[in-house]
């Protein structure tokens, strides 16, 4: 090579460097401009940097990158970050806080596996890092895209700042031809000291933050300048096999150029994680970076196939937690939170203290029980301690929860403090607050009229879950709602928002935070959601007991809003029926326990059922098929039922219906199994696998499994021993089926 050779391949480095950071700037600016409304530079600034960007693409078309902002026509991306759909969805993990939890998820495991005393479960134990979670898509062994966990399904797209995360390689030699690497991006104690103390930008709370803070940066070239690390910990989507076992998975991760924790053991028991548990924990404090606990894996890749997840976590995995940090702080009031379903909340408001590095202003109360120093049952709780305001009390924070109170000292209590007299009338609207029999809250009675129930449900509505509305968040509901000239009191005023008069556009348009062009957006943002998945919408609704997992079962279930609206209306009288008998029941129940005596629950059932008038064979049949449901209880039924046939609920839902299109469900092609949208029922004893592993296999395929033979049944597995369920399937003409037969259908013959 002749010195101008390499003197040119020098410069032609010096330029793929410097488009690279043009690309990562004019981007960066682009999204500052268009999703955040907060311009990172001056408009001349950058013109110039588009300009040098496209003069240096046409000295050099070879070096040009497909991703160059000057290729996007108009592009305005909708949000600060582009959305990236986990190719396999990023789970979160359950909670351990004891030896018995840790020795129950041992057996569970072994249960559902059915694995003999003598055959060996060996599992790993690495540190929980306290940081956030990013999934790293490499396709032939070239990183193309960073994720954040985001909601587990959907998170944002950070390649450009992941890219400059000195621990996170952007080639790898030898890996799958797609590997998606899981792991923790974190701060260690010593750079976080130094970048609070640096001034650079704002003060965090801790290091976790910092680290969020540093990687949500609009601007990579921020995230660049804060010393950010990674651990790599696990992987979703793969073309193939890392390895047979977590351990050697880990391994070959740490082969391929990742930082994986040295920390990490194989353990053959409970008793081997609780020896690492302990000695992790006692190196806590020395080892520079914060963790919050220690993961348990099980080893073997193939029971971790088998044991599959719930619905957001993993069977195969346990977070074995560190006691939560206390401290010690005056409670200086108590107030009263009104929530979407009109429960009274109380809320310690402290004298701030630092927990655990972050400092701590409120803390939950519970309920009106808790405060008086007792549980639901009468039992006393902080040994009959009750809280009061003034008192000294011992805060806690477990993890990513609400700090909580754990204790009050009488010692320091004022002589002069008085037991907490809980309101009996809603301190939002004034009316009455209610308790009913069996329920630990009371509630206000007020409904929608109730204008913190009507704010807190709509802060519901457009929360992330629900319609997750770009630029209407929490505060711009509060903002709205107070608002004379555009008032948003109801979820279907949202949309029809964009067609209120000019006048009060106009206003929207000079209010603080609100410039002409984020109106704009907020319009369109509105419009993107006129179209909505069912079972968004379900949950947007906020009943009560109706959460995420149950929407989306339902919408599975009904398939459509016209589908669930008349199966809803139609079981109407026949849930009413119920709802009255129950809340005899819990009366009865609260009666009785009052008096000292039995109480007399069957008879208090029957009675009512005797008394209500016969709901009718359609009603009936719609209850029937509602309760039906693997998971959907009868007091979520109730609620939901009674929510939609309640007079003034239900018009709001028209309106708002009226507004919207909900989609239908349609069974995802690629997921349709022969078994999929079938009713299963096991029988007799299945010997090669577990009835807990054949229901979460047979669910996971897209079936339902339920206890009972009726004609809704589509199939019966009948092992050795099956009794009067196969008589009854062979009554109805249920196809029944052995394990040979279930076994080639799961896939595991
Ligand atoms: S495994 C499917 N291992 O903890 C299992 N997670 O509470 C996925 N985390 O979202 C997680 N250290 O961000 C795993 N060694 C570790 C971890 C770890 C930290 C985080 C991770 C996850 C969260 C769940």
């Amino acid at each position: 090579m002749t010195g101008s050779d390499s003197k040119a391949g020098a410069d032609r480095q010096d330029v793929m460097a410097e488009i690279a950071g043009l690309v990562a700037r004019v981007s960066a600016a682009d999204h500052a401009y268009h999703s955040e409304d907060a311009p990172v530079i001056s408009d001349a600034d950058y013109d110039a940097l588009k300009r040098r960007l496209q003069q240096l693409e046409e000295l050099h078309p070879d070096l040009a990158r497909p991703d160059s902002p000057t290729r996007r026509v108009g592009a305005a991306p909708s949000e600060g970050f582009g959305k990236v759909t986990h190719a396999q969805r990023m789970m979160s993990l359950a909670n351990g806080f004891s030896r018995e939890d840790v020795t129950d998820f041992i057996a569970r495991i072994r249960s559902f596996l059915n694995l003999g005393a003598d055959q060996p479960l060996a599992l790993t134990a690495e540190p929980k890092i306290d940081g956030l979670s990013l999934s790293l898509r490499y396709e032939n062994g070239i990183l193309v895209q960073a994720a954040t966990r985001g909601d587990g399904v959907v998170g944002e797209n950070v390649t450009a700042n992941a890219m400059t995360i000195a621990d996170i390689p952007q080639r790898l030699q030898g890996a799958p031809e797609i590997l998606e690497v899981r792991g923790e991006v974190y701060m260690s104690h010593a750079d976080f000291a130094a970048l609070n103390a640096s001034g650079e930008g704002k003060i965090f709370a801790n290091p976790r933050n910092a680290a969020a803070g540093s990687l949500r940066q609009i601007d990579p070239a921020v995230t660049a300048r804060r010393p950010l690390r990674y651990f790599a910990y696990g992987w979703g989507a793969l073309s193939e096999p890392l390895a047979d076992t977590q351990f050697d998975a880990v391994a070959r991760l740490a082969a391929l150029g990742f930082q994986t924790n040295p920390l990490m053991r194989r353990c053959q028991d409970a008793e081997g994680l609780i020896v690492t548990w302990t000695e992790i924990e006692k190196q806590r404090a020395s080892l520079g970076y914060d963790i919050d606990g220690v993961v348990y894996k099980v080893d073997d890749l193939s029971y971790q196939a088998r044991l599959g997840f719930r619905a957001t976590t993993p069977r195969w995995a346990l977070a074995h937690k560190f006691p939560a940090e206390t401290a010690w702080t005056r409670l200086e009031r108590i107030e009263i939170q009104v929530g979407r379903t009109g429960a009274l909340s109380p809320v310690a408001r402290l004298a701030p203290v630092t927990v655990g590095g972050v400092v701590v202003s409120n803390a939950t109360l519970h309920n009106e029980d808790y405060i008086a120093g007792r549980d639901s049952s009468g039992a006393p709780i902080r040994e009959g301690r009750d809280i009061r305001e003034g008192d000294w009390v011992q805060i806690y924070r477990a993890g990513d929860v609400i700090p909580k109170i754990a204790d009050v000292d009488l010692s320091r209590r004022a002589d002069d403090a008085v037991p907490f007299a809980f309101p009996t009338h809603c301190p939002e609207c004034g009316a009455e607050a209610i308790r009913e029999p069996g329920d630990s809250v009371r509630r206000c009675t007020g409904g929608l009229t109730c204008p913190a129930q009507a704010v807190e449900k709509l802060k519901h509505f457009v929360s992330r879950a629900a319609f997750d509305i770009d630029g209407l968040g929490a505060k711009q509901i509060e903002m709205f709602f107070a608002d004379p000239a555009l008032p948003i009191r109801e979820p279907a005023h949202i949309f029809t928002l964009a067609a209120r008069d000019d006048a009060g556009l106009a206003r929207l348009k000079n209010r603080e935070g609100f410039g002409e062009r984020s109106v704009e957006k907020l319009f369109a943002a509105i419009e993107e959601r006129r179209r909505i998945p069912l079972a968004r919408l379900i949950f947007a609704l906020g009943i009560r007991h109706v959460g995420e997992v149950a929407s989306a079962t339902l919408a599975r279930h009904y398939g459509s809003w016209s589908a669930l609206a008349g199966a809803l209306d139609r079981a109407a009288p026949a849930a009413e029926r119920h709802v009255r008998a129950e809340e005899a029941v819990a009366h009865e129940r609260a009666e009785a326990a009052a008096q000292g005596r039995r109480a007399r629950l069957k008879e208090t059932r029957d009675r009512v059922w005797s008394e209500a008038p016969d709901p009718g064979d359609e009603a009936r049949a719609a209850w029937a098929d509602l309760v039906g449901i693997d998971g959907i209880g009868e007091v979520l039924a109730g609620s939901l039922v009674t929510a939609f046939a309640q007079e003034a609920e239900r018009a709001g839902i028209d309106r708002l219906l009226e507004q919207i299109t909900p989609l239908d469900v349609e069974a995802a092609p690629e997921a349709r199994t022969e078994i999929s949208g079938k009713t299963l029922v096991f029988t007799g004893t299945l010997e090669r696998m577990t009835r807990a592993e054949a229901k979460s296999r047979a669910e996971a395929m897209g079936a339902k499994v339920a206890g009972s033979v009726s004609a809704r049944t589509d199939l019966l597995i009948a092992g050795p021993g099956a009794g009067s369920k196969a008589s009854k399937a062979a009554e109805l003409g249920v196809t029944v089926i052995d394990e040979d037969e279930w076994l080639r259908i799961a896939g595991a013959g």
